[in-house]
């Protein structure tokens, strides 16, 4: 299946509606996604990346029938990661000649997935490439958004920016176009992506999108190498982007806990309790962690102001679904959070310790040591935790 963008430029991607875990097991995808390939038809013929490695014999089939492969005169792999690029060996068993152009990581990137020499020509930011009828491909490195070779293109004239991952979600959907697809989905899933994917590189986010749009290019089209296709204001994602780069954070408060005989679930629910008591306009969600799916998790961590992590004490440390999602955390850098711990114990009692030392040492500002509660809270423990969540209100 193909689809017309605009003039000669086609969609000739891939959408996985069954979808539900990417990156292995580290990402769910509970809305599928889609591998934008985009095929450029002028004087030149271009294939902008590919798809996925399972659907690449599907995919060169179909490309096929859009045109003759001999007739590709440039391919560009703006991304190595094989969700973009597992169709090359496929398609460069067809055109073992043809150029690809990609930045110097990405040449070392398709050589170590694919141990092939194919003819790469190495581009950095504000080379060009002629398609005829006027029109030029410019390229932009995108280092680390988010891989070290990860790379844009701008087609002129048409004024549309192939921005590969930036800008994209994990969403599948037939009909292709920001403006057509339930505004509240799709935003869901950009947050969910930047929060997720791209929450380290924000320093990197920042500057490369304020370079971009210090050179003035008129923008009609954001194709995206996943999920939709920005054409009705498609700036506006951008200018999301430049919020979540920056420290963001809403006036959320997100309490994370397992709990073993529900004494660290009755903490959490009364230091809610104190919470809402005295801050009647923050937003405060309670998620067992257990039972949470971890990457929603991280998007509310991502939109939080404060965290509460709660885990009983079970052999000395903590319980093993607190500690995954810790060390989720402590790969993604969050920066202007604040942080504290509660749970139960029974003997030792390291729990909060270890947790708090954990968010500390991963940037979280920490508001005080935490909150334990001797065996089954009682009353008295009960209302200490209200009184705290209080406290943490008032922070
Ligand atoms: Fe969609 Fe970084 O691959």
């Amino acid at each position: 299946m193909s689809f017309k963008i605009k003039n000669n430029v086609f969609w000739v991607g891939k959408t996985d509606w069954e979808l539900r875990k990417f990156h292995g097991n580290e990402y769910s995808t509970h809305r599928g996604s889609t591998y934008n390939s985009y095929l450029i038809k002028e004087e030149k013929t271009v294939l902008i990346d590919t798809v996925w490695m399972p659907f690449a014999k599907e995919f060169v089939k179909n490309l096929s029938k859009e045109i003759n492969l001999d007739k590709i005169d440039y391919v560009i792999a703006n991304h190595a990661e094989i969700d973009h690029s597992g169709a090359l060996p496929e398609l460069m068993e067809h055109i073992p000649n043809t150029p690809i152009y990609c930045t110097a990581n990405g040449v070392k990137s398709l050589k170590g997935h694919y141990h092939k020499d194919w003819n790469f020509q190495v581009v950095k930011t504000g080379d060009t490439l002629d398609l005829g009828n006027e029109k030029q491909l410019v390229f932009v490195e995108m280092k680390m958004l988010h891989w070290p070779d990860s790379m844009a293109c701008y087609m002129t004239k048409d004024n549309i920016l192939f921005s590969n991952d930036a800008f994209g979600q994990h969403y599948a959907t037939e009909y292709m176009y920001n403006d057509l697809v339930d505004q509240n989905e799709l935003f869901a899933e950009c947050i969910k992506y930047y929060a997720n994917i791209l929450t380290p590189f924000s320093t990197f986010v920042d500057k490369k999108i304020k370079e971009v749009l210090s050179l003035n290019l008129p923008i009609d089209i954001i194709a995206t190498s996943h999920g939709v296709i920005w054409r009705d204001n498609p700036t506006q994602i951008v200018e999301k982007y430049l919020a979540w780069a920056n420290a963001y954070q809403e006036n959320q408060i997100t309490i994370l806990y397992d709990t073993m005989w529900d004494g660290t679930k009755r903490m959490a629910e009364a230091i809610s309790k104190g919470i809402v008591e005295t801050d009647k306009a923050v937003n405060v969600k309670l998620y067992n962690i257990a039972n949470s799916d971890k990457n929603d998790i991280i998007t509310e961590i991502f939109k939080s102001k404060t965290i509460l992590v709660g885990s009983p004490t079970i052999g000395g440390g903590i319980i093993s679904s607190t500690a995954e999602i810790l060390e989720m955390i402590k790969g993604l850098r969050f920066k202007n959070k604040k942080a504290a711990t509660f749970g139960c114990y029974g003997w030792s009692g390291e729990s909060i310790k270890i947790i708090k030392e954990h968010l500390e040492n991963n940037g979280f500002s920490i508001i005080n040591d935490g909150i334990r509660a001797l065996w089954n809270p009682d009353q008295e423990s009960i209302e200490k935790c209200v009184e705290f969540g209080k406290e943490i209100a008032n922070s």
